[in-house]
């Protein structure tokens, strides 16, 4: 029988994949997609607990699900509402007693038992909850049929966090850090690129962290492979014209990830490398164990081999002890890397870490206006880097199609959106486009003509019968 889900999803993109994947584990019970809550039997909310603004929002979701399932009640129906992800995990029993419409309860690490979760709890007329740390990892369980995911999508290889920085709930929300073996991250990332996927964002907490147990298995002689020889690996597959990944931690880019940025061409020119600050005071406060100039040295390095390289970054403004020369430390590290882009925020005390608990708390008032100016310079950078691409001719992985007609979006190799005239039929074709106009946030840009220029770009471009080749 036909049952709908709908799933909600906040935070990173581990929560995406994770998404993708519980929707995976329930297929076999029959449950299909619904448009929205309304429609759905079962309602997801996979959360966030990063900042207190994300963990909150679930629980006014919660609220307005509240009456969505009476409302179903009411007409002989049943709505089952189920919380998963980070706040699950830290909150657990506090949710079923904030909100006693929540059916069920699950952490980040227990969903590939969800479909015996589910059912319990329909049977159940008290909340379920599971929130353990299975020994056995999640990955071994999940169904290796999964739905595609089109032209870009996530393969999550690590998990979990062991660096403890002091602002951060991850290390908690998250577990250990565990890696999955290169067998099955190869395996996985062949049967995308066999459903169409062109490009692969590897995923992790500490993404560069990963030591996973190699081809040849644990026994003696067994390897440990670390992300720049899985990259190496992973570019052997035919059809797989882009890699990425995320999230990075500055102390784990060793010489083999910076060589695979060096020698592969499926290894994108972006990275997303957070520095959180330029303060060593702060930096040490938060227990990210590099100083500035380490971080400095990375970036010189993979510019080195790569300088074309666009950064990204995470910083947070109004972290406890954090003064005015801190923070002017943290503009002029800005100032010297020079971001395509980035994400900053302000410090948000999270409970149990150690961070939240120093009394020298910055007030409301001084974070909001150190937020104010550090993204007013991360914007100007922005802009800058994104009108230094306009006509220039750069690769596009069409993604999907745009909001207006006869527009499709795609990525820059750079991770810019770009909106391009084009047939909804070239979605999921990496083409070169002419950037003709930049705006803060995307480009603009015509298919090019001289496509031939660009090898892959080329192949696809006659393989899509767009364009005309002479042979
Ligand atoms: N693993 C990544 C970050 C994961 S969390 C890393 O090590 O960089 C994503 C971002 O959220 C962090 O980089 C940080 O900038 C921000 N963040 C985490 N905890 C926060 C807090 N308590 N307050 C404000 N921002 C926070
Ligand atoms: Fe959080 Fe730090 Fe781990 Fe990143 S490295 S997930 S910021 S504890
Ligand atoms: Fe949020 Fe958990 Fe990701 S706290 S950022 S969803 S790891």
């Amino acid at each position: 029988m036909s049952k709908k889900l709908y799933i909600k999803t906040y935070g990173c993109q581990m929560n995406v994949y994770d998404s993708l994947r519980m929707a995976d584990v329930l297929a076999p019970l029959g449950y299909r997609a619904a448009e929205t809550p309304e429609a759905a039997d079962l309602v997801v909310l996979n959360t966030c607990h990063i900042r207190e603004k994300a963990s909150e929002k679930v629980f006014s979701e919660l609220g307005r699900l509240r009456q969505l399932k009476a409302a179903r009640a009411e007409s002989g129906g049943r709505m089952m509402i189920a919380v998963a992800g980070c706040v699950a995990q830290a909150e657990g029993e506090e949710i079923l007693r904030r909100a006693p419409q929540v059916d069920l309860v699950f952490g980040p690490q227990t969903y590939h038992r969800l479909a015996a979760l589910v059912t319990e709890a329909a049977r159940s007329e008290a909340g379920v909850i599971d929130t353990s740390f299975p020994s056995e990892s999640k990955f071994d369980h999940l169904p290796e049929e999964a739905r595609p995911q089109g032209a870009a999508a996530y393969l999550s290889i690590q998990e979990g966090c062991d660096k403890f920085c002091t602002f951060c709930v991850v290390p908690y929300t998250r577990g250990a850090e565990q890696s999955r073996p290169a067998a099955a991250v190869l395996a996985e990332a062949r049967r995308l690129v066999a459903a169409g996927t062109r490009e692969i964002t590897l995923l992790g907490q500490n993404v560069n962290a990963y030591h996973g147990e190699g081809p040849g298995g644990a026994g003696p002689g067994g390897e440990v492979w670390g992300l720049g020889r899985l990259l190496f690996a992973l570019a052997e597959i035919d059809g797989l014209a882009r890699l990425r990944y995320t999230t990075s931690h500055p102390r784990d880019m060793d010489d083999e990830l910076i060589a695979a940025h060096r020698d592969l061409a499926q290894v994108m020119p972006y990275l997303h490398l957070p520095v959180q600050s330029g303060s060593d005071k702060i930096l040490a406060a938060m227990n990210r164990r590099h100083a500035a100039a380490d971080y400095l040295r990375v970036v010189e390095r993979l510019r080195g081999v790569r300088p074309d390289l666009a950064l990204s970054s995470d910083f947070i403004v109004g972290f406890p002890g954090e003064s005015d020369q801190d923070f002017a430390e943290t503009l002029r590290l800005v100032t010297e890397v020079g971001y395509a882009q980035a994400y900053s925020f302000k410090y948000s005390p999270r409970p149990g870490t150690p961070a939240a608990d120093v009394a020298d708390q910055v007030p409301e008032p001084v974070k909001a206006e150190r937020l104010a100016m550090l993204q007013s310079l991360l914007a100007e950078q922005q802009i800058a880097f994104n009108q230094g691409c306009v006509g220039q001719e750069l690769e596009v992985l069409f993604e999907a199609e745009g909001r207006r007609g006869g527009q499709l979006l795609g990525r820059s190799p750079f991770m810019q959106a770009v909106h391009v005239a084009a047939p909804a039929r070239l979605k999921g074709r990496l083409l070169p486009v002419r950037i003709e106009s930049a705006h803060p946030n995307s480009l603009a840009g015509r298919l090019s003509e001289a496509a031939g220029e660009i090898g892959g770009a080329w192949r696809d471009a006659r393989d899509a019968g767009v364009m005309e080749v002479a042979s």
